[in-house]
């Protein structure tokens, strides 16, 4: 298959690439770099560097003729979309309706789009999440997913393009940004390493479910292939308190440090853990990676990474 991989040059989008690529599939990134992976591009991908809403990126995708998309390219921060809602909007709203109209246009059959639970569900009533459960986003960066999978039923509803949302869950591992406000298993990597004391921001009992970047890759590229419609958790459906995963990691790191707590994220889900029988049933997909196995190994790819450094 011919797949356009938008933000395929992201932390996500590099497994996800990986993934395609060792499955035989031809694959097209399209990303602008304004927060690449630290890891190298696989060189058998071709690469357009492009917004992902401008004539460019439309032009691509056409050249290109897919057969499907996968739509990672995101403004991926919580906080900054509150810092710039405006932004925010324009990279996750306008941006997805702007690759939902190219794939349709380029005769593109499948799109599957990279969506969060743990943005979409806010303060759940009951845990796990459901799918069919109300969603209440806490914040732009939510609220604009909800919107973007509005978006895909639109195109795709009636459509020769079928498609999926994906919700991930908390997702870490290799290649993550360590030095930016998201992602606790990259940020603690990143400060043990250097030598820094982990932070813990609130009082650590705030739960999330940390599912490992290649496991999401998996499940990327089996909705590709898949005629899956409608949205899917993608997640282990175990919910870890973060001061637990700070703690798996130093443990990690062979280092004795104690953590320092500094002031809670403004307005944080507090619980979040996600329902993945959906996905089972109708991708055949689980996480197959523990949490334990996938936290030594990301820390390792960091160690790795600094000693080359
Ligand atoms: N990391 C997580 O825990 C998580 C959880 C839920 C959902 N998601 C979603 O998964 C997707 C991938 O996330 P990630 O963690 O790999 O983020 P990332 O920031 O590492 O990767 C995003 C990539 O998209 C590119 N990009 C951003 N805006 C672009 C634009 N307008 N045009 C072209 N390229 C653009 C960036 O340069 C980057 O390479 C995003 O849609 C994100 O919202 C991530």
């Amino acid at each position: 298959m011919r797949v356009v991989v938008t933000g395929g040059a992201g932390f996500i989008g590099m497994h996800s690439v990986t993934a395609l690529l060792a499955a035989g599939h031809t694959v097209l990134v399209i990303d602008d770099m304004r927060h690449r992976s630290s890891g190298e591009l696989p060189a058998a991908a071709d690469c357009v560097e492009a917004d992902v809403a401008t004539h460019a990126a439309r032009d691509a995708v056409a050249r290109f003729r897919p057969g499907a998309v996968l739509h990672l390219a995101a403004q991926g921060g919580v906080n900054r979309s509150w810092r710039d809602p405006v932004s925010d909007a324009r990279c996750n709203v306008l941006g997805t309706v702007s690759v939902l109209r190219a794939a349709a246009d380029s005769g593109a059959t499948r799109f599957v789009l990279a969506s969060s639970g743990g943005a979409l569900y806010g303060d759940a009533r009951r845990l796990p999440s459901h799918e069919d459960d109300i969603a209440a986003p806490r914040s732009p960066y939510g609220t604009a997913k909800l919107a973007a999978e509005a978006y895909l039923r639109l195109f795709t509803a009636g459509a020769r393009m079928s498609g999926c949302a994906l919700r991930y869950g908390n997702v870490y591992g290799p290649g993550q940004d360590g030095t930016g406000e998201a992602g606790v298993v990259a940020i603690t990597c990143t400060r043990l390493l250097r030598g820094d004391a982990p932070e813990i921001r609130g009082d650590g009992a705030q739960t999330r479910d940390f599912v490992f970047a290649p496991d999401v890759a998996a499940a990327n590229a089996l909705a590709l292939s898949s005629g899956a419609t409608g949205a899917y958790n993608i997640a282990t459906g175990a919910e870890t308190p973060v001061c637990d995963v700070v703690s798996m990691l130093t443990s990690a790191s062979g280092v004795e440090q104690h953590p320092v707590y500094v002031d809670a994220v403004h307005d944080e889900v507090r619980r979040s853990c996600l329902d993945t029988s959906r996905a089972r049933a109708a991708l055949g997909w689980h996480a197959a990676t523990s949490l334990q196995t996938g936290l030594s190994a990301t820390y390792d790819s960091f160690r790795g990474a600094a000693a080359a450094a």
